[in-house]
């Protein structure tokens, strides 16, 4: 190793401290749900307040730390060389202190004389500007007047050199300068983007996210993010982010334990990257200072699939699931015990969860590999059976793709290991088949509530509740301010957020969405009563109830009305008036699928 993970921190710590910074430390990796988000997923997420123009505790205007943070939207593809859901972002921040000269210089001395990158062969993109912010020429000519060459400073625009979190309103944000390096340092003339990778990026945030636009900041701030684990990688000259020091031990045990090789295993290899990547996210979770457990709900049932998905990797790698045990203690005791010390103090806690959550699962995993064997038998008895009339039948060997599909919806089995049963029988499985069964699975849970969660409904605790009387309201909304003709396609709630797909077939205007949510808090202010009453479905059709699910409703149906504004066929719970939700606000409009949007909401 060129450089250590230990090494790394240090050195990000200390140059930023020799610039008067305050190392101000990690904070807990659960977000305290003020942006609506369950994790922190960016190193200033825990510093909004700060950004706006709160006074930081500390009393200092510029600040260090390396935070953890979790991203889960690509959990699918972990098991690559590049994807985790858990990552570590080194950051620094001016607030309202120093700005473009002072980062451009620090950033271009850490790059070159720290870490000993070629300024040469560094390339740097900046903000080309649009109607609402201007170009950043002033960025462009102090990177020109460090040394960087002229012809590798891009000017790009907002889809690529705007950096703000998740399209929140009332959040800072602003232009971002980009330092990119080429992935293989000795490669002779690189062209850029092609042979670079981004390595990490100055923001200038001197904007706050409004619902119609941007507002310009009082004071300047900088918010500085480079990736530590992807820095770690490029630093030593890696393309395989499972092979620095952060993961070398555990990967080790995992060939250890399986007998398999790494290196000389394509799917054992991605079973331990996955093992590695989840077990780790699994034990932050559990023993950050807000840690959680799995359970069905919220945050929780995100480590619960996160753990499961482990847990079935282990099987494929033909490992028992206690073997999760031994890595996480690699990451408790050796890799993290430094930069998390909590989970040393947690120790025997997290690893007794792990271990319940595994005798859980792997009771109905047992119960896959019955349906399985069901399967199985049901194709040779098949084929027992046309032999004896028919002695030229060649045998079926094929699982159908629906009942491999089976085994992963209910059971939790990957396609992979269905597909490993088959081989030690001698059979195969219909892929085709799966894809098939899997796409017609997730257009229609586009439209109908996922299964695990009834009606939508991630729990029915009191916050969800809420949110559910919410999407009646904003349902009303929607056709009140937009169209008559919007309908619900879906929604999913979760104690910290809605989500609401609905048919439209073009974004809605700043303006719409300004109005749409102005209209529920007026529905709200107005404390209206929720009346439930079950009527016939055709009183409720001559009523002017609208049904979101009509084809599942019987005779009677359940009814819930908020006065004249919402009159819906639904089976409930509901808040008992509208007074109760709070604050509604919008935090994202976006497309969903082809003539859907989507929107997420929160009440505050
Ligand atoms: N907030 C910026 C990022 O997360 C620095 O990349």
């Amino acid at each position: 190793m060129k450089i250590t993970s230990k090494e790394l921190r240090e050195k990000w710590l200390s140059f930023y401290e020799s610039k008067g910074h305050e190392n101000i430390g990690a904070v807990s990796l659960i977000g305290d749900g003020s942006t609506g988000v369950m994790f922190n997923v960016a190193g200033m997420q825990p510093l909004m307040p700060y950004l706006l123009g709160k006074k930081h505790p500390s009393g200092k205007t510029r600040l260090c730390n390396v935070q953890g943070c979790m991203r889960t939207v690509d959990i699918d593809s972990v098991g690559d060389a590049s994807h985790f859901t858990f990552f570590e972002m080194m950051g620094n921040w001016s607030l309202g202190d120093y700005f473009k000269k002072e980062k451009t210089a620090w950033t271009f001395e850490l790059l070159t004389s720290v870490f000993g990158l070629d300024k040469d062969k560094l390339c740097t993109t900046v903000f080309e500007g649009n109607e609402s912010v201007p170009r950043d020429t002033e960025t462009a000519q102090y990177l020109e007047s460090l040394g960087i060459r002229r012809e590798h400073i891009f000017y790009l625009p907002k889809e690529d050199n705007w950096w703000e979190l998740e399209g929140t309103v009332g959040t800072p944000c602003g232009p971002d300068n980009e330092w990119f390096y080429p992935l293989d340092a000795a490669k002779e003339n690189p062209i850029f983007p092609d042979d670079y990778v981004e390595i990490g990026n100055d923001v200038y945030m001197q904007y706050k996210k409004t619902e119609t636009g941007y507002e310009i900041l009082d004071h300047k701030n900088v918010d500085t993010g480079f990736g530590f684990d992807r820095m770690l990688l490029f630093l030593n000259g890696l393309s395989d982010g499972y092979k620095t020091d952060l993961f070398l031990a555990v990967i080790k045990k995992l060939e250890e334990i399986s007998g398999k090789s790494y290196d000389g295993d394509e799917s054992a290899r991605k079973a331990m990257r996955i093992i590695a990547d989840h077990t780790r996210t699994t034990a932050l979770l559990i023993g950050d200072e807000n840690g959680i457990l799995p359970s069905n709900t919220g945050s929780g049932y995100i480590l619960r699939r996160i753990m499961r998905r482990a847990i079935r990797y282990c099987k494929q790698l033909g490992i028992e699931s206690k073997a999760l045990l031994d890595v996480a203690k690699i990451f408790i005791e050796e890799v993290y015990s430094e930069a998390f010390p909590l989970l040393l103090q947690k120790e025997s806690y997290i690893l007794g969860e792990i271990a319940k959550e595994a005798d859980k699962f792997e009771a109905t995993l047992a119960q896959g590999i019955k349906e399985f064997e069901k399967c199985a038998q049901g194709i040779a008895r098949k084929n027992e059976f046309m032999k004896k009339s028919n002695p030229d039948y060649t045998d079926e060997t094929v699982i159908g793709g629906k009942q491999a599909f089976r085994l992963y919806d209910t059971y939790g089995f990957p396609l992979e290991l269905t597909e490993e049963l088959a081989n030690e029988r001698g059979l195969t499985v219909d892929k085709a088949g799966f894809d098939a069964a899997f796409k017609e699975h997730q257009e229609k849970s586009r439209v109908l509530p996922t299964g695990q969660f009834k009606g939508g409904l991630e729990s029915h605790s009191e916050m969800a509740t809420r949110y559910h009387t919410a999407t009646h309201l904003l349902n009303a909304a929607l056709k009140a301010v937009v169209s008559p003709d919007i309908n619900q396609k879906g929604s999913n709630i979760t104690d910290e957020r809605m989500r609401f797909d609905f048919n439209l077939a073009r974004p809605m205007t700043a303006e719409e969405i300004a109005a749409v949510e102005a209209l529920v808090n007026e529905k709200i202010k107005e404390d209206i009563p929720v009346v439930y009453k079950e009527m016939s479905l055709d009183e409720a059709r001559t009523e002017n109830f609208v049904g979101v699910f009509d084809a599942k409703y019987g005779d009677t149906v359940k009814t819930y009305s908020i006065g004249e504004f919402s009159k819906e066929m639904c089976g409930g719970p509901h808040v008992e008036h509208t007074g109760v939700l709070g604050r509604f606000k919008i935090v994202k409009e976006q497309s969903s699928s082809s003539g859907v949007r989507r929107i997420k909401a929160i009440l505050e």
